[in-house]
């Protein structure tokens, strides 16, 4: 491998972490992650979501870097290197195309919680009594067309300004000043959020263990959310982990990036349960747990103009400095194999993702009953061949790739290859070899036979 490239790196090990949590962390942990613990049995959910982590999702993240580090590409060229110039670089082709598919729904909804913030600062929350007041409010936002497309646009406008200045003064300064800000802004909900009374009711749910509401759905719903949640299963981390110098571990790093994200999903829980709980709502509401749900709970509230701007700033952080990620990917591969400039392939790659991403912004108003996709809107088609096929399907080859083709003997050495990390080492490779591929084997087929018979 030759290592005197010009290929950009990041300015510090602190800089790749926090650029890898902040892609991980995302409106995957504050907005999905709290309505599907409502909506399955809360704590039960909880263990399940846990569970996939440690047997899928962190063995994967090691992966994903190693790939990356070893081999200084974007997905495409990666997996075409490690799959020795087989059939394998489709993977990586699968993973540029899946970043594509889910950045033209996440934009949108970036771009809600852009629309949110101006509604809270404007006080259009501060007197709606009760859920079918902020519905109203809702509906009246999402299906104006004009309104969906022009924040969709500045959300992906504010994306494509930072991945255009780069990698060092792009991604890693944004992220440097955003996620600090966004683990406060989180801590501030959740001191005010437990100080309400009645707040111990939340608490309880999200930490008990419902298990009757448990069934096959719950697990793949997991599993989904595992990949989503930790940007896994596309590439993005292979894309990140190839800006890493050869200086630094990636064990360690990996470990980090999982327990940051882990914490800010159970985090958003516990700014979220207690003060609906508080105020007597019930989380059982599903995606409309964040737009529809909260402002009302905050409208009950001392202060609640103040908290609903504070929230939807921490929701638009977060989803910014994932969607970074998501660009990024594309940028990469266009960039490496293309060799095309960064800012023609941000300039054209942004625009094409935001034409894609308008029928989007209109499923929820003009386009609200075409469903020529298995019944779904153009947003919930995207949303669910992503995260339930596509980066399941991705980590599972990308694992195989790694482990029985190319071999895990040739990168071992990209982990802390000091002796006192031999068994963690080797726990590692039996879990990406075997366990991992053969779990997500189990559940994608069993998902795939499931909705045949489901429907
Ligand atoms: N992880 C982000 C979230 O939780 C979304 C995301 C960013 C993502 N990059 C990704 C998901 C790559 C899958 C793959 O919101």
């Amino acid at each position: 491998m030759s290592v005197a490239s010009t290929r950009e790196q990041w300015g510090s090990k602190l800089g790749f972490l926090l650029a890898a949590v902040g892609s991980s962390i995302g409106l995957g942990n504050i907005w999905k992650f709290p309505y599907l613990a409502g909506e399955n049995g809360g704590g039960a959910f909880v263990l399940i979501y846990l569970a996939c982590i440690l047997v899928v999702g962190l063995p994967i993240m090691i992966a994903e870097i190693v790939i990356g580090r070893h081999t200084e590409k974007d997905p495409v060229g990666a997996l075409r290197i490690i799959g020795a110039g087989s059939r394998w670089e489709y993977v990586g082709y699968l993973g540029v195309l899946s970043g594509f598919f889910i950045m033209t729904f996440y934009s949108v909804v970036g771009g809600w919680t852009l629309g949110y913030i101006v509604k809270s600062v404007s006080g259009a929350f501060d007197s709606i009594e009760d859920v079918a007041a902020a519905e109203l409010i809702f509906d009246n936002f999402v299906r104006n067309p004009v309104e969906a497309i022009v924040y969709h646009f500045l959300f992906m406008s504010a994306t494509m300004y930072i991945v255009i200045r780069g990698i060092k003064n792009g991604i890693e300064r944004y992220n440097k000043v955003l996620l600090p800000l966004l683990f406060f802004i989180l801590l501030v909900l959740i001191i005010k959020g437990l100080s309400l009374d009645g707040a111990l009711d939340g608490l309880a749910f999200f930490l008990k263990p419902d298990f009757s509401k448990i069934g096959f759905k719950t697990v793949i719903e997991a599993m989904g959310q595992c990949f989503f949640s930790l940007s896994l299963g596309m590439g993005a981390m292979i894309t990140y982990g190839s800006y890493l110098s050869r200086k630094e571990k990636v064990l360690g790093s990996s470990l980090q990036i999982v327990v940051f994200d882990t914490l800010a999903a159970l985090l958003s829980g516990l700014a979220i349960f207690p003060a609906l709980f508080a105020v007597g709502m019930t989380p059982d509401k599903g995606p409309g747990l964040t737009f529809n749900i909260l402002p009302v709970v905050f409208s009950k509230m001392s202060y609640g103009t103040v908290f609903a701007t504070l929230f939807f700033l921490l929701l638009f952080i977060a989803a910014l400095t994932s969607a970074i990620s998501l660009v990024e990917v594309v940028v990469a591969y266009i960039t490496d194999e293309k060799g095309w400039s960064r800012k023609k392939a941000v300039l054209i790659c942004g625009s094409a993702i935001f034409i894609l991403g308008i029928p989007a912004a209109l499923s929820f108003g003009v386009l609200s009953e075409f469903r020529p996709f298995f019944g779904n809107t153009y947003f919930d088609f995207m949303d669910k061949l992503t995260t339930f096929y596509m980066l399941p399907v991705g980590g599972l080859l990308i694992a195989l790739c790694l482990g029985w083709k190319y071999g895990l003997e040739k990168t071992m050495h990209e982990l802390d290859s000091d002796t006192k990390n031999a068994f963690i080492e080797k726990l590692w490779a039996i879990t990406i070899k075997y366990v991992s591929p053969l779990t997500l084997a189990v559940i994608i087929l069993y998902f795939g036979v499931y909705r045949l018979i489901a429907g």
